[in-house]
């Protein structure tokens, strides 16, 4: 496991009025990296952002975009995202009929490459993908909105893929997305998560680093 937790701030509960500074605040408060949530009202019932808004965010930053594609067919998007400054593209397994050729896809352009899993999705989908991963994102909630609550039955999935993580001998994130906090933190870290994705936790309080440094203490790096 990677030893230092990376925090991923999540811009859905960011002030959207003001996101280049928003996300300016994010990078001086010590976020790791930045977490894009992009739906599309069929795979989840809301809509947030596409490509535009991801190119606007990379003239701002430098810190890497975590682009989490809710969308059904999303390899039909990966080259915008792409194009569009993303750093790793994460595809749901659900919404993906032939994933292995999306991580293809998404490799060839030279990203990262992240699978995610809705909360009743089993580990076993991505058995056979995760030697070629470089990231697999664990959905503690119900994808489509910020601000609900943690769902602790996903927790056992965690411990088996850092397992099946180690054993590929390659370095892969294991990130879980919704409802963390100071609280949850250290039971997602304790079962093998090295990259925590918060929205509320971060932005519900009003000061970027005092949250981002709770979270890191909380996850024990
Ligand atoms: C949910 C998104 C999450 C969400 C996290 O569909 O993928 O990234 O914004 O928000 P919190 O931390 O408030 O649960
Ligand atoms: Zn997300």
């Amino acid at each position: 496991m990677a030893s230092q937790v990376r925090i991923a701030p999540s811009i859905l509960s960011a002030d959207f009025a003001r996101l280049g500074e928003e996300v300016q605040a994010l990078e001086s408060a010590g976020a790791d990296w930045i977490h894009v949530d992009v739906m599309d009202g069929r795979f989840v019932p809301n809509l947030t952002i596409g490509p535009p808004v991801v190119k606007a965010i990379r003239a701002v930053t430098k810190l890497p975009l975590d682009v989490h594609l809710m969308i059904v067919e999303p390899e039909r998007y990966i080259d915008a995202f792409a194009d569009a400054g993303a750093n790793c593209i994460t595809v749901h397994v659900e919404a993906c009929t032939h994933i292995h050729r999306a991580i293809q896809h998404i490799h060839a352009r030279g990203l990262r490459a992240g699978v995610s899993l809705n909360p009743s999705t089993s580990e076993e989908t991505v058995r056979y993908l995760i030697s070629s991963v470089d990231l697999v994102l664990v959905m503690s909630v119900n994808p489509g909105f910020g601000g609900q609550a943690f769902i602790a039955d996903v927790v056992p999935k965690l411990d088996v893929l850092r397992k099946w993580a180690v054993s590929s001998g390659r370095d892969i994130d294991l990130e879980v997305d919704g409802g963390v906090t100071p609280e949850t933190a250290p039971i997602v870290c304790a079962a093998g998560a090295n990259a925590l994705v918060a929205g509320s936790a971060i932005f519900g309080g009003g000061n970027y680093a005092r949250a981002i440094a709770q979270l890191r203490a909380a996850a024990g790096s």
